[in-house]
């Protein structure tokens, strides 16, 4: 499909499902031989991220656990500013080599409330894979060793993520049409 109608816009093809395909089997042959023997554990988000996960965990050639959790963002009153809540890790953090596999990256806010947290559980290292990042967009200095595509500023649609909670279900990447 050229062009896919979601709601009120409408996008056009942005990554095909075989481009995808081939940069995540390429991310995922550099992460299995840098991670190799560290037991990785994958921390996916919850939702955006459920096929790029699915299909990163797939190319692992090393043993890598996984987890998905969702978020829950608020403004905190405390001096540390913003805090995110984290819903559904049951797993000990402690020492462990943790991925945070995550869909997009825009100004980078999330990701950095989300590392901040997870700090806090003790982990050895904590590294980020990211299917999309705007880097126009960034607010925040962010290493992030593992980045499938780097983006413009544009929305995007598919491969998990929505638009108004649509479009998550289309095998390729579309962006939008002004
Ligand atoms: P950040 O905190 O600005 O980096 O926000 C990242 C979050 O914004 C992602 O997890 C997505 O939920 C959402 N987001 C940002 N850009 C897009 C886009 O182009 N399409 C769909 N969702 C997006
Ligand atoms: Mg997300």
């Amino acid at each position: 499909m050229e062009t896919v109608r979601i709601l009120d816009r409408q996008f056009r093809l942005y990554l095909s499902e075989s481009e995808i395909q081939s940069r995540i089997h390429t991310i995922a042959q550099q992460m299995s031989k840098e991670l190799e023997g560290k037991n990785p554990l994958f921390v996916a988000v919850l939702n955006g991220a459920f096929v790029f996960a699915a299909d990163l965990l797939r190319e692992m050639t090393t043993p890598t656990e996984i987890s998905f959790i969702k978020i829950a963002s608020y403004q905190g009153t405390t001096s540390t500013g913003n805090v995110s809540d984290i819903i559904g890790l049951n797993e000990d953090l402690s020492g462990r080599t943790v991925v945070i596999v995550e869909d997009i990256i825009d100004s980078g806010l999330s990701m950095t409330h989300l590392i901040n947290s997870l700090r806090r559980l003790n982990p050895a290292e904590i590294k980020i894979c990211a299917l999309l990042v705007k880097p126009g967009n960034l607010k925040v200095d962010l290493d992030i060793p593992y980045c499938c595509f780097r983006i413009p500023n544009d929305f995007i649609v598919g491969y998990g993520l929505d638009y108004d909670r649509y479009g998550r279900g289309l095998r390729d990447i579309y962006v939008v049409e002004e």
